[in-house]
C-alpha cells in the first residue's frame, strides 16, 4: 500500500496539504494523520475525497510517539511515497526569560521529532518517494527574540540539504518549503499576534498557495522552495549581506 504521512494535519498547512494532496500525488493510496487533537483529525479524515485516511494521534514531543510510530510501520510495512514533515511551533520570546518549555518544545518538535520521524520512515521509502520539510524564511538568518525558533528552521534547511543529497542515489527527493509568516493557529500559540512589529509589517503568505507550490516542488524535484517574489528576494539579501547586519533588519 502506497501511502502518505501528514505530521502536524490537525490545523493551518497541514490540513491543506491533506485536502491537496491527492491532485500532486495520485498514487497514494491512503494517507496517516499525525497530531495531538484527535477530534480535529477525525473531522479532516471524514471530510478527505478520494483516499481513506487514518488518524494517529500522537504527541510527538514525548518520545514514546516515535516508537508508536516505528511498531506501526514495522506491523504494515507500507511504502511510504510522501512524507510531510510539518508539525512545528514557534514562541516569541528572548533565551533566558519566560518558561524554559517553550524554548525546549521547539527543539523537541521542530528539530528531533522531525529528524526522528525521517528517520524511521526512510526504510519504508522507494524510488520516486518524496520528503517535504516545513522550514521557514525565519531559517534565511538568527531572529532575535525568536532565535531558537529561527536556530530549528536553520537545522530545517540544513537537515533538507544534506538528506537531498544521501538520498539522490536511491532516487528520493527531498524539499524543504521556507514559507513568510501565514494566519495560521502559529500566531496565537506562539503568542505573536499583537506582540511583534515585525509580524505586523511583513506581507503575509496564503497557505492555500503555499501548499500547491510546495506540493509541486517537491513532485519536480527541487531541493528549496521560497513563496513569493518578495521572500526570494530577502533569501538573496540573507546570502549576499553579511548576517551582523541582516541580524538587526530579521529581528522579532
Ligand atoms: N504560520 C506561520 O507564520 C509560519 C511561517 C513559516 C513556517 N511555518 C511553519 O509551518 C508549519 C505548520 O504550521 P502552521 O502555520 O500550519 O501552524 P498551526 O496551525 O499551529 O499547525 C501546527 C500543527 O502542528 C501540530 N503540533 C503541534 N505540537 C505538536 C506535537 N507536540 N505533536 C504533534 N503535532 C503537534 C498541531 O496539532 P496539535 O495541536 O493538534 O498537536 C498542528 O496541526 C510549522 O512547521 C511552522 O513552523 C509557519
Amino acid at each position: 500500500m502506497k501511502i502518505a504521512i501528514i505530521t502536524g494535519a490537525s490545523s493551518g498547512l497541514g490540513e491543506e496539504f491533506a485536502r491537496r494532496l491527492k491532485d500532486y500525488f495520485p498514487q497514494v493510496e491512503q494517507v496517516w494523520l499525525i497530531a495531538r487533537r484527535r477530534e480535529r483529525l477525525e473531522a479532516l479524515a471524514s471530510k478527505l475525497q478520494g483516499f481513506p485516511s487514518e488518524v494517529l494521534p500522537l504527541d510527538l514531543c514525548d518520545k514514546s510517539s516515535f516508537s508508536a510510530l516505528a511498531d506501526k510501520l514495522a506491523a504494515e510495512k507500507p511504502q511510504v511515497a510522501v512524507l510531510i514533515n510539518n508539525a512545528g511551533c514557534g514562541y516569541l520570546g528572548d533565551v533566558g526569560q519566560g518558561e524554559l518549555a517553550k524554548q525546549t518544545t521547539m527543539t523537541d518538535l521542530n528539530v528531533t521529532a522531525l529528524t526522528a520521524v525521517t528517520h524511521l520512515t526512510i526504510p519504508y521509502m522507494a524510488a520516486g518517494s518524496r520528503i517535504i520539510n516545513v522550514s521557514s524564511i525565519a531559517s534565511f538568518c538568527a531572529n532575535a527574540h525568536m532565535t531558537v525558533y529561527s536556530s530549528t528552521k536553520a537545522f530545517v534547511s540544513s537537515f533538507t540539504r544534506g538528506l537531498a543529497y544521501e538520498l539522490k542515489g536511491r532516487g528520493i527527493a527531498v524539499t524543504a518549503v521556507c514559507p513568510g509568516p501565514m494566519a495560521t493557529e502559529f500566531l496565537d500559540v506562539g503568542n505573536i499576534k499583537g506582540n511583534s512589529k515585525t509580524f505586523a509589517t511583513l506581507p503575509y503568505c496564503d497557505p492555500k498557495k503555499v501548499v500547491a507550490g510546495t506540493l509541486a516542488a517537491a513532485r519536480a524535484g527541487k531541493v528549496f522552495y521560497t513563496p513569493t517574489g518578495f521572500y526570494k528576494f530577502y533569501r538573496c539579501v540573507a546570502k549576499l549581506l553579511p548576517h551582523a547586519i541582516v541580524v538587526h533588519m530579521a529581528k522579532c
